[in-house]
C-alpha cells in the first residue's frame, strides 16, 4: 500500500505523505517512496513545481519513524542515514524543479530536516518545528545539523538541537526558517500560488539558479564561479531567447522549457 498521495494540480505536483496514524512518520519505505516520487516528478517535463505536505491536521512529518531503528547498531545507522541522505533529503535539494514543504502541523527531527531540504517553506500557524534527537540520545541525522545552521544561524541551530525544543510559526518566520506563515485553510492554496508563479517562469533558468545557489554550501565549490557558468549556459536556451523576445515585443512570455 501506498504511504503517498500524489496530485497535479495544473503545473504543480502535490505530494502528501499519507501515514496520519503515525503522524507521518518516514519510515524506510516511505523515504524510498517519496524519493522515487520525487525524481519522477522532477523528470516530469509537464511537472514545473512540487509541494510536498503531511496528512491530516496534526501533523507534516513527526520524525523519522522510531520504532524502525531503535535496535541498530552503528554500523545499521550509518546505513540509514547515508541512504537517507541520498534517497531523499539530498536528491530534493538538488532537484531542477523547485520543491515547497507546507507544513501543516509537527515537523520534527525527519520531518524539519525533510522540510528544511525543500527550496522554500510555509508553515501553518498551528505548525510546530524542532530537532527533538538528543532527547532520545541522538542526533539529526538527515542533514539537520547543516542545514538549520544555513537557515537560521548557528546559534539558533545549537540551541533549538541541545534543548529538544518546539518552535511555533511565527518564531520559525523570525528566525528564517519559513518563509511565509498562513491559517492552516490558506496553506495548501498559497503553497500552489507560490508554486504557480515559480512555473510561469523558465524552468532550465530555475533550474540553474537552483544549482548556482546550492554550489554555495558545496565543500570546495565556488559558488561565484558556478553562477557564471550557470548564466552563460542560459544564453544557449530557447527559454532566453523567448524570455527576452517576449519582453522586447512586449508580450508575456511562453516559455518552451528547454
Ligand atoms: N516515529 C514513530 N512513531 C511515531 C513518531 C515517530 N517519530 N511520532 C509519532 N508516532 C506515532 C506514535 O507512536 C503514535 O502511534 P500509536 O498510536 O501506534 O501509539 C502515533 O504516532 C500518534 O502519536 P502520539 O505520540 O500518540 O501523539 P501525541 O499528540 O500525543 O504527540 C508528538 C505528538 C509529535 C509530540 C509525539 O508523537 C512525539 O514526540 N513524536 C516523536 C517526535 C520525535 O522525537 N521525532 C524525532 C524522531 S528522530
Amino acid at each position: 500500500m501506498s504511504n503517498l498521495i500524489i496530485e497535479n494540480k495544473e503545473d504543480t505536483q502535490l505530494i502528501t505523505i499519507n501515514r496520519p496514524d503515525k503522524l507521518n512518520a518516514l519510515n524506510r519505505a516511505t523515504i524510498a517512496e517519496l524519493g522515487n516520487a520525487v525524481k519522477a516528478a522532477d523528470g516530469d517535463k509537464s511537472v514545473k513545481a512540487i509541494v510536498i505536505t503531511g496528512s491530516g491536521t496534526k501533523a507534516f512529518v513527526a520524525g523519522a519513524d522510531i520504532s524502525e531503528f531503535h535496535d541498530y547498531n552503528a554500523e545499521e545507522a550509518k546505513e540509514l542515514a547515508r541512504n537517507g541522505h541520498q534517497q531523499l533529503f539530498d536528491l530534493i535539494e538538488n532537484t531542477e524543479t523547485p520543491v515547497i514543504a507546507a507544513i501543516n502541523g509537527f515537523a520534527l527531527g525527519g520531518g524539519l530536516e525533510l522540510a528544511m531540504a525543500c527550496h522554500i517553506r510555509l508553515a501553518s500557524n498551528n505548525a510546530r518545528m524542532g530537532l527533538p534527537e538528543v532527547s532520545l540520545g541522538v542526533i539529526p541525522g538527515y542533514g539537520g545539523t547543516q542545514r538549520l545552521a544555513q537557515l537560521a544561524g548557528k546559534g539558533k541551530a545549537f540551541e533549538l538541537i541541545f534543548t529538544a525544543g518546539m518552535i511555533q510559526a511565527d518564531e520559525a518566520l523570525q528566525c528564517g526558517l519559513v518563509n511565509h506563515v498562513t491559517t492552516p485553510e490558506e496553506l495548501i492554496p498559497k503553497s500552489l500560488k507560490i508554486a504557480k508563479k515559480c512555473a510561469a517562469n523558465s524552468s532550465v533558468a530555475i533550474s540553474g539558479a537552483i544549482r548556482a545557489v546550492n554550489a554555495g554550501y558545496e565543500e570546495g565549490v565556488n559558488g561565484y564561479e558556478t553562477e557564471i557558468n550557470e548564466f552563460a549556459n542560459c544564453f544557449t536556451t530557447e527559454d532566453f531567447k523567448e524570455g527576452t523576445s517576449a519582453f522586447l515585443e512586449k508580450r508575456k512570455a511562453n516559455f518552451p522549457g528547454k
